[in-house]
């Protein structure tokens, strides 16, 4: 633990707001634990005024809630009185399981929006790591006025500022869906889909919209409405959150295809698979593979002929389903429960890497559960059949999450939280 006296800073409650490249502040949370656990049993005899967590002293790595009077004139060292709360444990866990090092990209407040959610990342040809989310405006939930914005990350530098990728007309801009792809002369663009009502019915659905960026996501064109190519059953119907991935590889009868995946369309919750084979000007939507699968992500599996496989959200009780499709969307089969891959009834994501024998590495991150807490990644070395234990990335209130592969590393962008998971969205390197 590398905590020490430089625990210190600030009362604030919560997660730091503050625009530009800050860590979860670990000091805070250790404090607002002594304020709440603590304070209340010595209150009557030392005051109420806010505790710091610290060190208890040189020489003892013990951690301590002490009240103001107890500690030196810059709060940064214990002198003495018993004005303090032993809580060690408790402490020392918090604060590792805070150290894990996310970096906030989105937090409550940041540009005056109430709320980001819906996590989405890719990262460009040319090495800038794009972070997108919705900015809820009002407040957290699905149906307000929400704006599709990023982030962008340029060669491992600050995260910049808030960009806007398309702005709401009122109604709520939902689920970012990027894809990174290239036209026949090997020029690439990044290629968006979202839809304008979150969570529709069949009586109040909204579009499907597209839109390209061709500078690596510094600016947007206006979007461009494409419900008309879904078939009644699945207009306006929400994408993923998932990447659009497309086929590059060479000589490949399927060079260039372009896929994304939505649910929930005009007649319910339908899942469906839909493609492009020239570069998004017409969309061809497949058939629909049941409704109790809810949000899902897909990938393409390099070691069989750029199959497809698909990974979903269902009810917590049944645990994860996945698909596997060859590559012309024909379904090999009926969904497949994996064992061991709980669900907390929550959005997670998967992303395939070649192996080093050109086997298929697939991860995947979801909240396990059993409520929206224990954000981890599981590992899968066999195209997706069976996955190791995980990495625990967030044990507290995390929701939904992205996974990218930046070359070096494997990255999650990922809702997280102290009090609740929607508090901030935050970036992690898992692998
Ligand atoms: C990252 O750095 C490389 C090498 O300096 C440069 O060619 C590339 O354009 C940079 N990428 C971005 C997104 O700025
Ligand atoms: C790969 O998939 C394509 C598209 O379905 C198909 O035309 C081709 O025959 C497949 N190749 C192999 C080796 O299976």
């Amino acid at each position: 633990m590398k905590f020490g006296v430089t625990l210190i800073l600030g009362y604030a409650l919560g997660v730091s707001t503050a625009l530009g490249n800050p860590k979860l502040d670990c000091s805070t949370i250790a404090n607002d634990y002594c304020n709440l656990n603590c304070l209340p049993n010595i209150a009557g005899r030392c005051g109420s005024d806010l505790m710091v967590a610290l060190k208890d002293g040189p020489g003892s790595d013990k951690m301590r809630c002490y009240s103001p009077s107890t500690l030196n004139d810059d709060q940064t060292k214990y002198v003495d009185g018993d004005c303090y709360c032993t809580r060690d444990e408790a402490l020392t866990s918090l604060v590792e399981e805070c150290e894990q090092d996310v970096e906030t990209v989105f937090a409550s407040g940041m540009d005056n929006a109430a709320c980001y959610r819906i996590p989405s990342i890719i990262q460009t040809p040319d090495g800038a790591l794009l972070a997108f989310a919705e900015q809820r405006l009002s407040d957290c939930g699905d149906n307000g006025q929400n704006n599709i914005v990023l982030r962008r990350r340029e060669n491992r530098s600050a995260w910049g500022e808030i960009l806007m990728v398309a702005e709401s007309d009122g109604t709520a801009y939902s689920n970012a869906n990027p894809a990174i792809v290239y036209d026949s002369d090997g020029k690439w663009s990044i290629l968006l889909h979202f839809d304008t009502m979150n969570n529709p019915s069949s009586t109040r659905i909204g579009k499907n919209m597209q839109t390209w960026s061709n500078d690596g996501g510094k600016t947007w064109e206006e979007p461009v409405e494409i419900t008309d190519f879904f078939p009644p059953a699945s207009q306006g119907c929400m994408p993923g959150p998932a990447l659009g991935v497309q086929n590059n590889v060479e000589g490949h009868p399927l060079n260039g295809r372009i896929y994304f995946n939505c649910h929930s369309g005009n007649a319910g919750n339908d899942h469906v698979m839909y493609w492009s084979d020239d570069m998004g000007k017409t969309w061809i939507v497949g058939e629909p593979l049941g409704s109790q699968f809810n949000e899902c992500m897909h990938g393409l599996l390099p070691s069989s002929n750029s199959s497809v496989i698909m990974n979903c959200r269902t009810t917590a009780a049944m645990g994860r389903a996945e698909f596997f499709f060859d590559p012309e969307l024909n379904q090999d089969g009926e969904a497949i429960f994996v064992e061991g891959l709980d669900d907390a009834g929550c959005m997670g994501s998967i992303i395939v890497r070649e192996g080093e024998g050109g086997e298929d590495i697939v991860y995947q991150s979801n909240a396990v559960g059993p409520s929206r807490t224990h954000l981890t990644v599981k590992k899968s070395s066999d195209s997706g059949k069976t996955f190791d234990a995980g990495l625990l990335v967030w044990e507290g209130p995390s929701a939904y999450s992205m996974l990218v592969d930046t070359g070096d590393e494997i990255g999650l962008l990922l809702e997280l939280g102290v009090k609740g998971p929607y508090e901030a969205i935050g970036y992690a390197v898992v692998g």
